[in-house]
């Protein structure tokens, strides 16, 4: 009989084998806001260290770096297969092909759709943390049903300037809003079995030639403004982080040790994989050094690794650590195991009603004079012109999701008012005026990679004016992911509805709201500025800087580095109007209803409370309208007296209740001492000055319902 000869090599082979198909799915672990993968930190660790000590340095250098853009390195020796990722924040951007200098590389894996949900910016404005949950996990379906381990985002970058193209990927101007909107994500998201990577970190609040700006924010807004939804997304258990393509005080993100090393793993503690973002990084040394773990798409700063080494100018050490950190979070997730699961292709009609219902809770009504909306009366004339009429509004770049089942506005319409709607793409004078009713819907094609100007197009704004200027009865629908310009004519038309972008079936959520089958209940995750002089970051473009839009990659690589100085500190979006005494159009956390609300009875459960306490601040909200509607409640603390400067309010907690008319609820909110903290410079942490704070209850930033004081020992 011949015996098997075992070599060193086979042996250890079948041991990566056997681990590999031992480490079948387990349950994840969510509990609340806290996720556990089915693999531990600890034993996927011990895997990974194994795994490390069979590769050649030309494996673990290969591994370091991606594959087809949007896969990470097989080593087909070690059985360990490439892991696919995809693009988020507007659903998952499926691609079947992507073309790159030349290439073509076909994922001839993949599905051929996915659902278009609404975008981030949407979501925030339903202030509705479930929601979240639900929306994310939606879409980590969709990624196993795709065969997709690794999400790219959720994205939250905070809202700086209403002119970045990339806010309909984020979540809005505050850091509590959006933590707890990223939480409720990265759990939902993970529970599905798909990795989370939060991005794009740091300081990445434009897209203005971003390769080539340098935010220069000082430590305590970095702390309290721009890292709080990271923390967040860290805390919740997201597995990964991309770094930003933007420089912070100086140092390219992807490759800064004090960004990585020191800030993300040091100070918020995380301990998964960073990722880079693609085509952001150019220095091997720094990038080895920083703490960062994978270069994607592909290894062009870290190309001279084996030299590096060879050369004793990076540790081969350096380089394992790299490698674990992403074996790791694959093996914990189970990704190298994750087949195409076609079952949750049965799950997609749901996906569909998530989607809708994001959009019928998170647009916002902004004007409704003498009540023109909703339109019951059947003899009404209804003409709808403008834009977007037969196509889906949406952002554009990495976050593009095609969808399928496209509802666009014209037919939401037609459904809800049937022969009463007349669609005249470019109406006439005679026509708008005729009109007992004149929907008009405009937008902006906001995208990623460039800005957009605050103010519209002098023609669309032109349009807008005529429109109204021939009937006041005009409600404009505004199709965008950020704020725009209103100001010359929000009060000359009849109402405003602020739609975003809502995906495949959003219209049909718009006509819901139009006809009154749905009461909006969404509002502003943002400050609308009346003009662009007014916002916090105002002269944040070089001098002479011009607007520009389409891809430039190799124009960008040209431009100078410039620096943003975000020298308003921690007063960015309302904290910024409120300090200066500048009255915005509409206010952070503004949004209106068919029905009206009533605020009373606030209660504490203590007047004056120490470090370990928690205070339950309660409160009752009356529908005493007509109709059942959803109110968003937002609790403020306000300090009275502070040794640094703070803001006017700060938001510190939010709840939306869906009441029936003539119903009050009774609402409570917690509130813990680190709520009443600000980031102290000297200690390096979190301080909670004892003292006076105000509390305060209202239906919007500017519009405070109730208040109280307490004490802090
Ligand atoms: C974007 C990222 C995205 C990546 C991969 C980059 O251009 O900034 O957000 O995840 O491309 O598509």
């Amino acid at each position: 009989m011949q015996r098997i000869r075992f070599t060193p090599e086979k042996l250890l082979y079948i041991i990566v084998l056997f681990f590999l198909s031992c480490n079948t799915e387990t349950e994840m672990k969510k509990q609340g806001n806290d996720f556990s993968p089915p693999v531990s930190f600890n034993r996927a660790t011990v895997w990974a260290d194994s795994i490390v000590k069979l590769m050649t340095l030309d494996e673990k250098i290969t591994f370091i770096g991606g594959d087809r853009v949007f896969f990470t390195n097989p080593i087909p020796r070690l059985n360990i297969p490439a892991v696919m990722m995809a693009d988020a924040t507007m659903g998952v951007h499926i691609r079947n092909n992507f073309d790159y200098q030349g290439h073509n590389y076909l994922y001839d894996t993949v599905l051929h759709k996915s659902t278009a949900f609404p975008a981030s910016i949407l979501l925030a404005s339903t202030w509705n943390k479930s929601l979240a949950g639900e929306y994310a996990q939606s879409i980590g379906e969709e990624c196993r049903a795709a065969g997709i381990s690794v999400l790219l985002g959720p994205g939250m970058n905070i809202y700086r300037i209403s002119q970045c193209g990339r806010n309909f990927e984020y979540f809005g101007e505050d850091p509590y809003l959006a933590s707890r909107m990223v939480e409720n994500y990265v759990t939902g998201l993970q529970s599905t079995g798909t990795i989370a990577t939060l991005k794009h970190f740091m300081g990445n609040n434009t897209d203005y030639f971003r390769r080539k700006s340098n935010s220069i924010i000082d430590e305590r807004t970095i702390h309290e403004i721009y890292t709080p939804a990271f923390k967040a997304g860290i805390n919740a258990g997201a597995m990964a982080v991309m770094t930003s393509y933007n420089l912070l005080n100086g140092e390219y993100c992807g490759q800064s040790e004090s960004v990585i090393n020191n800030l993300l793993r040091g100070q918020l503690g995380f301990k998964w994989m960073v990722v880079t973002d693609w085509w952001s990084v150019n220095d091997g040394e720094k990038l080895i050094k920083s703490g960062q773990d994978l270069e994607m798409p592909w290894r062009i700063a870290t190309r001279d690794a084996d030299s590096l080494v060879h050369n004793g100018i990076v540790k081969e050490k350096n380089i394992d650590r790299m490698v674990t950190s992403i074996l790791r979070i694959l093996y914990a997730m189970n990704a190298f195991s994750r087949k195409q699961e076609k079952g949750y292709l049965e799950k997609f009609s749901e996906h569909e009603k998530v989607a809708l219902q994001t959009a019928r809770e998170g647009i916002v009504l902004l004007r409704n004079e003498n009540k023109i909306l909703p339109i019951e009366l059947p003899q009404k004339k209804i003409l709808l012109t403008g834009e977007y009429l037969d196509t889906i509004a949406g952002g554009g770049g990495a976050a593009e999701v095609e969808g399928y089942n496209h509802i666009a506005l014209s037919g939401a319409l037609k459904k809800e008012f049937g022969e009463q709607l007349k669609i005249v793409k470019h109406a006439s004078d005679a026509e708008i005026r005729s009109a007992s009713i004149v929907i008009l819907s405009i937008g902006t094609k906001d995208h990623e990679g460039w800005d957009r100007p605050f103010d519209l197009p002098a023609e669309l704004e032109n349009r807008i004016l005529k429109v109204a200027g021939l009937n006041s009865n005009t409600i404009v629908i505004v199709n965008s992911g950020s704020g725009i310009n209103m100001s010359q004519w929000y009060n000359k038309v009849g109402a405003i509805l602020y739609a975003w972008y809502g995906g495949q079936n959003g219209a049909t959520a718009v006509a819901e709201i139009i006809s009154g089958k749905v009461n909006p209940s969404g509002k502003l995750p943002i400050t609308i500025e009346k003009d662009f002089k007014d916002s916090p970051g105002y002269g944040y473009m070089p001098q002479g800087a011009q607007f520009y839009a389409g891809w430039n990659d190799s124009g960008e690589r040209k431009q100078p580095i410039y620096d943003v100085v975000y020298k308003e500190g921690i007063f960015v979006g309302y904290r910024w109007y409120e300090k200066n005494n500048i009255e915005p159009l509409y206010p952070f956390g503004f949004g209106l209803s068919y029905t009206d609300f009533k605020y009373s009875n606030l209660k504490l459960s203590k007047n004056i409370f120490g470090e370990a306490d928690e205070i339950v601040v309660s409160f009752e909200i009356t529908n005493i309208g007509k109709r059942v509607g959803a109110e968003t409640a937002q609790l403020y603390i306000q300090d009275i007296k502070s040794s640094v400067p703070r803001p006017v309010k700060e938001l510190k907690g939010f709840e939306k209740a869906i009441i029936n008319p003539g119903e009050s609820k009774a609402i409570s909110m917690i509130l813990k001492y680190k709520d009443f903290a600000y980031w102290d410079t000297t200690k390096k942490s979190w301080y909670t000055e004892p003292g006076k704070f105000n509390i305060l209850v209202g239906s919007s930033s500017s519009k405070i319902e109730l208040s109280c004081d307490i004490g802090l020992e």
